[in-house]
């Protein structure tokens, strides 16, 4: 699990926002992290303590008068791996913005001295004054990271920015204060996901890929450092918080996007499931079964990889994938030099559709390293420590 012995504070302060801490506590333990909970006084107003204590299976504090020795927020600050407060109201962001230490919340704040991830969540002119504007600012500034609020419909009715960030994106921030930076200062454009190709308005030749393995390499990516574009073709999943996204549907659709973008890219991950055949011809009416011969003519679609191996400058790196049923290792290191790829990752094509992944990464010497079964985010990290760390 990608966060596997890592110790996270959770603050949470008084925001309408607090109960979905709840889900960002749960969030935070699927990928394996130790997670505690310090909040505020006004935060006992939104959300019982009993709820996280029964979460975390740990005490929560919101004063010292819950402690023993009145030098627990010097000790919480220095059990913490990462401190992230969500939601941060307005009134909080203020205070530690000011270095106030009135409460345990706060007084852990400015004991911690790391970068914090604040996740703002407050009314909407709350959130735009220029006194919060001015805070957060300040704390930007000072190397904290802030988890920018979504915009909708907002508790108090009215519309706008102030949602709090999706837990999942929350995550997302703690693993890119947590990791090391091996991609940091490159541009690395990723693909992911299952072409369509349509062949009348509603129908379409696509294939089983999830498109998560290709999710979880742009979103650790850029937890390592990297700024990430993800070009994707259609899928059920949520776009990785602090990546850019290009969206496409056919595999024409994505060659375009890649080579559009290949110039600017230090790395090159090619995940995406690209269908090798689209249908011949397109009808803008829909098929009927009882008019048309029902025989749908292929023709080849462009090797998308194939074509960047071409045209690789020499300090690009190109990684590509292969999911393989027979003679794994050595269709997939005939694929490497076919391809002119850096490197190769192969797995058998079990890991279709499924949470976890295992497999091989194959470079240009021929040296094999095995992949062993884990999450996908975790496998995406391994790859990308194998490959990148120095
Ligand atoms: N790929 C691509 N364009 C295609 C097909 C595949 O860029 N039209 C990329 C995939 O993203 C992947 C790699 O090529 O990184 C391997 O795909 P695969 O279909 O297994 O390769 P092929 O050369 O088509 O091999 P096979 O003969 O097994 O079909």
């Amino acid at each position: 699990m990608i966060l596997k012995s890592r110790r996270i504070l959770l603050g949470v302060t008084g925001s309408i926002a607090a109960y979905k801490s709840c889900e960002l506590v749960r969030t935070l333990q699927k990928k394996g992290a130790q997670v505690r909970v310090c909040m505020t006084p006004s935060a006992k107003e939104f959300v019982g303590d009993i709820t996280f204590r029964a979460l975390t299976e740990d005490e929560v504090l919101s004063s010292w008068k819950d402690g023993k020795t009145g030098l627990e927020h010097i000790h919480w600050a220095r059990w913490a791996d990462c401190f992230v407060i969500a939601p941060a109201s307005a009134n909080t962001i203020a205070k530690i913005a000011s270095g106030i230490a009135d409460n345990f919340l706060n007084s852990v704040a400015l004991a911690y001295g790391k970068q914090i991830v604040i996740a703002p969540a407050m009314n909407t002119k709350m959130y735009l004054s220029y006194q919060t504007q001015e805070n957060i600012k300040k704390l930007e500034k000072w190397g904290n990271i802030i988890v920018k609020p979504e915009e909708g419909e907002l508790a108090c009715g009215e519309e706008g920015e102030g949602k709090l960030a999706h837990p999942e994106d929350i995550a997302t921030a703690v693993m890119y204060a947590l990791f090391p930076k091996y991609l940091k200062g490159r541009k690395i454009l990723v693909t992911a996901g299952a072409t369509r190709e349509f062949f009348d308005p509603i129908r379409y030749i696509s294939n089983a890929s999830s498109g998560q393995m290709g999710y979880s390499l742009a979103k650790i990516a850029y937890a390592l450092g990297g700024d990430v574009t993800l070009i994707t073709a259609p899928t059920c999943l949520r776009k990785p918080y602090g990546v850019k996204t290009v969206d496409v549907v056919s595999a024409e659709d994505m060659y375009d996007a890649v080579m559009e973008n290949l110039p600017d890219a230090d790395v090159v991950i090619m995940n995406a499931a690209v269908a090798d055949f689209r249908p011949e011809s397109y009808s803008e009416e829909k098929l009927k079964k009882d008019k048309e011969s029902n025989i749908i003519k292929l023709v080849q679609n462009p090797d998308i990889l194939r074509e960047i191996g071409k045209r690789k400058k020499e300090n690009q790196v190109v990684i590509g994938f292969a999911a393989e049923s027979t003679d794994i290792i050595q269709n997939a290191t005939d694929k490497l030099k076919r391809k002119n790829l850096d490197f190769i990752v192969v797995n058998k094509l079990d890991v279709f559709s499924r949470d976890t992944h295992k497999g091989w990464i194959i470079d240009r010497k021929g040296d094999i390293t095995e992949i062993p079964e884990m999450d996908k985010e975790s496998s995406a990290f391994f790859i990308l420590e194998k490959i990148f760390k120095r």
